[in-house]
């Protein structure tokens, strides 16, 4: 592949396409993994039915590098989930100000309710996760007055027990986004670095230095 920084130049990027394309990979599963790091909650964007862009921030709870494969947990009621559906466009865009790095990606979302995957996300999330679940009405739902969504007698405490959060299962829901594209931008002030990756019908991953 191409090499993407000029020899004389500082940066302490890899030096060849495939190591930034690994890089990508390495920081996004970290981002899963760590709260602390910044691209733990990235940018979700989608499509509503009218053709406009719909953003929201969300926590990063997985990154399966095999399938190129995002897991962000929602509720089933949310505006998000319509859009997406079984299947619908999905960019993704994480920002490290630290590493000084973006990385821009898009692919294909969609939801799970019903399928394992939803089912061990359920059974691993803690008491306080699961509390949200139990919001009613739907999130989204106009209030004349300031609220949670969650009942007095659950509001502000940790629940007791698996059976107490129970009903808030039928509300989870998976939004897994499958990524094709990946953009990734290195800020510097010797210099920009920006390369874009998509991947083949093969499955590989092919890479092209960008100009910034
Ligand atoms: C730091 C942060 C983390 C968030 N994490 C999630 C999340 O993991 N899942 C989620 O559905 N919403 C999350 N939200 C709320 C969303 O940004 C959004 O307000 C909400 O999901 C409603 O979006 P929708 O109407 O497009 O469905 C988070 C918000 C913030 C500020």
């Amino acid at each position: 592949m191409q090499s993407v920084t000029a020899p004389s130049s500082p940066h302490d990027l890899p030096d060849d396409l495939d190591a930034v394309l690994a890089d990508v990979w390495q920081r996004l599963g970290r981002a899963a993994k760590d709260r602390r790091a910044a691209m733990h909650t990235p940018v979700v964007a989608t499509i509503l039915q009218d053709g406009a862009p719909s953003q929201r921030v969300m926590v990063l709870r997985a990154f399966d590098r095999a399938s190129a494969t995002l897991r962000f947990h929602t509720d089933a009621r949310a505006a998000k989930t319509e859009q997406v559906g079984a299947g619908s466009p999905v960019s993704v865009l994480c920002y490290d100000p630290g590493a000084k790095r973006q990385f821009r990606l898009t692919g294909t979302a969609r939801i799970e309710t019903d399928t394992p995957a939803a089912d061990q996300a359920w059974a691993e999330a803690t008491l306080f996760a699961k509390r949200c679940y139990l919001a009613d009405p739907a999130p989204g739902t106009v209030s004349d007055i300031p609220v949670s969504g969650l009942a007095a007698d659950i509001e502000g405490r940790k629940p007791e027990d698996e059976a107490e959060v129970a009903p808030g299962r039928p509300n989870f829901a998976l939004l897994m986004a499958q990524i094709d594209t990946v953009e990734f931008l290195h800020l510097a002030h010797t210099g920009h670095r920006r390369a874009i990756f998509r991947k083949s019908a093969d499955g590989s991953w092919q890479g092209q230095c960008l100009v910034p």
